[in-house]
């Protein structure tokens, strides 16, 4: 390998190392992105121009490499210029479904290549075992992530079979007792029925994986895909001898596991049910239950207005419903109103609230709405027992009080925001109907509630033309 390659690849790994760490912050996080992808592109570009195999001979080809790298250029752009924020999990999806697809595809490449070379298998078990793992990994999270698209679009609905668990645990046994079987030689016929054996065991496997999981629990399973791409691209470096392949594959790889232990535990999940494909499969998620028959207030915005400007203390809990609403804009026009008035106004972010990580955090920060206003769930459950308001727009399970009260919520035991410790607590939603996790909600039902019915974008635009007629 040439010393300007090595020297790309070297600049290439440690971008994405900086890249990473500044993602962790929104306000590194675009220019995190940036370096990242600077460092891809120019290890894409080195090994294209630079790279030579133990003959010598460059990678050639460059009509049908370019035209692969314009149409996808083009399709990627597309793609995340029109995405709408609600849909932006479907897209991850997709994407990493692509990754998946790229491993499984370089492993049956590299596999043909080992046969047509006439090596005994079982002279190099490891290689092959790496080969074979790329293949499984990366199918099982193409497979995947197709599925999870397609329930996040509504196009597939969830399935269990009978007897799902043994299924799932059973077929990944086979995977792995093949794996081993085919790498230490131990099968007799053509290697190449073998792979195709894996390739369709794989694909079963991805696709019996994930039709259980709830529509609620599928970022957690995106993530882990995600993670599982991650490692397969990480054996296709070790394939390829190729650092910055091995470098992005760990990285992603591990990044995407942290991420996956980060929400279970904020939702009160455990990774092994995830990894058998059990979780969410029994939840009602998305269901339709609707009212206990309770009784409940209601509250106009011209009361409201009343109530938020002779307060000290405002705290705003973003949900999905915001990100549905596009009222990012409107809410934050409030909080500006509501300063300039001498009310202090803070944004209140449970890790979990959206669709997807960081959904809140993005979808403020594309209002302009400052960092240092939006307080993570640790921070932000102290304050709200000192707090004049609290309004809660288009979010329902994350602060919904039976995670802590009832042991037999399918959301028991998932951290949420202690809204119930304000003065007031108004809720803004469309309608009685429950949240993802397809669950009533008893905070609407309490004294301190009152309920502010109507779009969020609707309904906020209302209250600031009454703060504003209160304030002139
Ligand atoms: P949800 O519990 O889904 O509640 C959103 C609420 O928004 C709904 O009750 C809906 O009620 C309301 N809504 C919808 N459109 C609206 C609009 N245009 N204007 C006003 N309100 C509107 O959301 P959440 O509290 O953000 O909780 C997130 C859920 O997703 C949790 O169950 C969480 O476990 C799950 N989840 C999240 C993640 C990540 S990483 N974010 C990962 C996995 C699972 P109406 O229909 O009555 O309006």
């Amino acid at each position: 390998m040439s010393g300007l390659l090595s020297l790309s690849y070297l600049i290439g790994s440690v971008s994405f190392i900086v890249g990473l760490k500044m993602l962790s912050h929104p306000d590194t996080a675009r220019r995190g992105n940036l370096y990242a992808s600077i460092g891809m592109t120019l290890a894409i570009i080195a090994t294209i121009f630079l790279y030579t195999n133990s003959d010598g001979i460059r990678l050639g080809n460059y009509g049908w490499i370019f035209s692969g790298i314009a149409i996808g250029t083009v399709l990627g752009y597309l793609a995340a210029k029109k995405v709408q924020m609600t849909a932006m999990p479907q897209m991850v999806s997709l994407f990493n479904g692509m990754g998946g697809a790229c491993a499984a595809i370089i492993s049956i490449v590299e596999f043909k290549h080992l046969i047509h070379t006439g090596v005994d298998f079982s002279t190099q078990p490891i290689f092959t075992a790496t080969i074979l793992l790329g293949l499984i990994i990366g199918t099982v999270s193409f497979m995947g992530s197709m599925i999870a698209f397609g329930k996040l679009n509504g196009n597939i609905n969830d399935k269990t079979l009978p007897m799902q668990q043994v299924i799932n645990v059973g077929l990944l046994i086979l995977l792995l007792v093949l794996l081993v079987a085919i790498a230490l030689g131990l099968v007799g016929g053509n290697p190449m029925t073998w792979m195709v054996v894996l390739l369709v065991l794989s694909t079963l496997y991805g696709i019996l994986f994930v039709m259980p999981i709830g529509g609620a629990d599928m970022p957690v399973v995106i993530s882990l895909l995600n993670s599982f791409t991650g490692i397969a691209a990480a054996f296709g470096g070790f394939i390829y001898d190729n650092n910055v392949m091995l470098t992005g594959g760990i990285l992603v790889g591990s990044a995407g596991t942290v991420l996956t232990v980060l929400m279970c535990n904020a939702m009160n999940r455990s990774l092994v049910n995830v990894i058998v494909g059990a979780m969410g499969g029994n939840k009602t998620a998305g269901g339709s239950s609707s009212s206990s028959g309770g009784t409940y207030k209601e509250i106009t915005p011209s009361d409201l207005a009343v109530l938020m400007m002779y307060s000290q203390k405002v705290i705003i809990v973003p949900g999905y419903g915001l990100a549905v609403a596009q009222a990012q804009h409107t809410c934050h026009e409030l909080e500006k109103i509501l300063n300039n008035n001498g009310v202090d106004v803070k944004y209140a972010i449970h890790p979990v609230a959206g669709r997807m990580p960081g959904h809140m955090n993005v979808l403020l920060a594309e209002a302009d709405v400052s960092y240092d206003k939006l307080l993570d769930m640790d921070e932000v459950n102290p304050e709200f027992s000192q707090t004049d308001v609290v309004l809660v727009l288009g979010a329902n399970d994350v602060v919904n009080p039976a995670a802590k009260n009832d042991p037999s919520s399918p959301i028991y035991g998932m951290p949420i925001l202690d809204v119930e410790s304000a003065s007031h607590i108004i809720v803004n939603k469309r309608s009685m109907k429950p949240g993802y996790a397809g669950i009533e909600n008893e905070l609407f039902f309490q004294p301190k509630t009152s309920m502010l019915f109507g779009d969020a974008k609707d309904v906020l635009g209302k209250l600031i033309a009454e703060i504003k007629i209160i304030a002139s």
